[in-house]
């Protein structure tokens, strides 16, 4: 299978088997823009509860946020988006195009054939100039440049505006963390790749203050911390490297970066990014806010601006990288099986219960079952088809678990339990089936 043919096919799964639809579909669809459908959203929801607890639930030293999409004007000009969040543009007066200046060589021109932008005699393409990715709206009812706000581009300002609430309203000290998952809004010239790049999509960020001096030691724990997550929700680790940033890849704020980075089918691809902002944004807002930023730490009968480790993550794009991760095809008995080899913990159903047959009391006890599970996790029930075609529905939504009700429940109180990878089947109690499947969820 070539890489298109994966993405491709993936996409097509997302849509019949209800993980993700594009926006606005009946009206031809918004650009970039993408809905998730039943099994999607649990999948999201399963990547977003798992980074919280990672984050903010076990450990004593990181504090939850969830700060409003709307901020101050201000914010954005401290933060370095109003002049710095651009990307350069060039227009084809000919086909009317507009392309990413930096990327022309990722970019296709829409006349044929295939070519990149500028590689046409008839191509016409202006100089670079730059522009904004914020997008940019009107607070109130009067639409002047007093009353501009915007969507906000990253969740992180939240958190630096609410440094002192957070410090002041908990028993925090330096070094602590303040974590938020929230929309962030990018106009990207060059989206793509499915859910990959998006205008609309979730952060899960993280920013954790620290003593200046300590910042380099604490980056480099919080890049073990981060790395280790991903192995925890199942990617395969040699799909997963490094990639540091050079002097010229650094953002404005950043004195370090790394990205952690997976082999999409189009190649390697940044998922996450860890920065050491030092204290540029703290100092910003002090200077824009006329705001204190300074921490007094009363041990050491000092103060300062506390320096920030940053961790960055896209949770569609996490999700994203789960599924491609996932899919695979195996030829079984002449046909070929897709699967989801997802996570248990992270599956967006955690088991399926099946009546062998639809008669015999046999959907009477698996009813019965199914409504008792449901009560531990998300379950689904399925008495439709033959059992084979019913096992390859949950295969291909990455169900780890088929609990099969035959013959043999109506006389022992036994059901059979498939699983998804192996295919291979266990006999056990009905009584002990939500345990069973509990256990292997961790
Ligand atoms: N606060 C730092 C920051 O926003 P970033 O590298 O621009 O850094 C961090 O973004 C993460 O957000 C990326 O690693 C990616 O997972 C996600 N992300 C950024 N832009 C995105 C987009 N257009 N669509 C989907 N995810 C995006």
């Amino acid at each position: 299978m070539t890489d298109t043919a994966t993405m491709e096919k993936l996409v097509s799964l997302c849509k019949r088997r209800g993980f993700v639809f594009q926006s606005s579909e009946i009206y031809g669809g918004l650009g970039s823009v993408w809905d998730y459908g039943p099994l999607g959203v649990e999948l999201k929801r399963n990547v977003k509860e798992r980074w919280w607890r990672a984050m903010v639930h076990a450990r004593d030293d990181i504090e939850g946020l969830d700060a409003a999409i709307l901020m101050h004007p201000r914010v954005w000009e401290a933060s370095g988006h109003v002049a710095g969040f651009t990307d350069p543009l060039v227009d084809c007066k000919t086909c009317k195009a507009r392309f990413r200046a930096d990327k022309l060589g990722e970019c296709q021109c829409p006349q044929k054939p295939s070519k990149h932008p500028g590689e046409h005699t008839t191509c016409q393409l202006t100089e670079p100039r730059m522009f904004n990715l914020m997008f940019k709206t009107f607070m109130g009812p009067v639409e002047e440049s007093a009353s501009v706000v915007y969507l906000r581009p990253e969740t992180a300002q939240g958190i630096y505006v609410n440094y002192q609430n957070v410090l002041q309203s908990s028993r925090q000290k330096v070094p602590f963390g303040i974590a938020q998952i929230g929309k962030a809004f990018r106009n990207e010239i060059t989206p793509g790749n499915f859910i990959f790049r998006t205008r609309e999509f979730e952060q899960m960020e993280m920013q954790f203050f620290v003593k200046p001096g300590t910042d380099e030691e604490w980056f480099e724990r919080w890049r073990g911390l981060r790395l280790a997550w991903y192995h925890e929700i199942g990617l395969t680790p040699d799909r997963i490297r490094w990639h540091q940033h050079g002097p010229t890849e650094l953002a404005h704020y950043a004195r370090a970066a790394y990205d952690i980075e997976y082999e999409f089918p189009f190649g390697w691809q940044e998922i996450e990014g860890i920065h050491n902002r030092g204290d540029f944004d703290l100092s910003r807002h002090q200077e824009y806010s006329g705001k204190k930023m300074e921490y007094f730490d009363q041990a050491a009968n000092e103060r300062y601006i506390p320096n920030v480790i940053e961790t960055s993550a896209g949770a569609d794009r996490v999700t994203l990288t789960l599924l491609v991760d996932a899919y695979r095809e195996e030829q079984v008995e002449g046909e070929t099986r897709v699967v989801l080899g997802l996570h248990p913990g992270i599956a967006p159903i955690k088991a399926a219960v099946l009546p062998l047959v639809k008669k015999d009391g046999m959907p009477e006890v698996a009813l019965e079952l199914y409504n008792d599970l449901r009560t531990h996790f998300p379950c689904f029930y399925d008495d439709a088809g033959a059992i084979g075609r019913r096992y390859r529905r949950m295969d291909e939504a990455g169900t780890p678990f088929c609990v099969t009700v035959d013959g043999q429940t109506l006389t022992d109180r036994t059901v059979t339990v498939r699983h998804r990878d192996a295919m291979t089947q266990d006999r056990i109690a009905l009584e002990a089936v939500a345990a069973y499947v509990r256990e292997r969820l961790r």
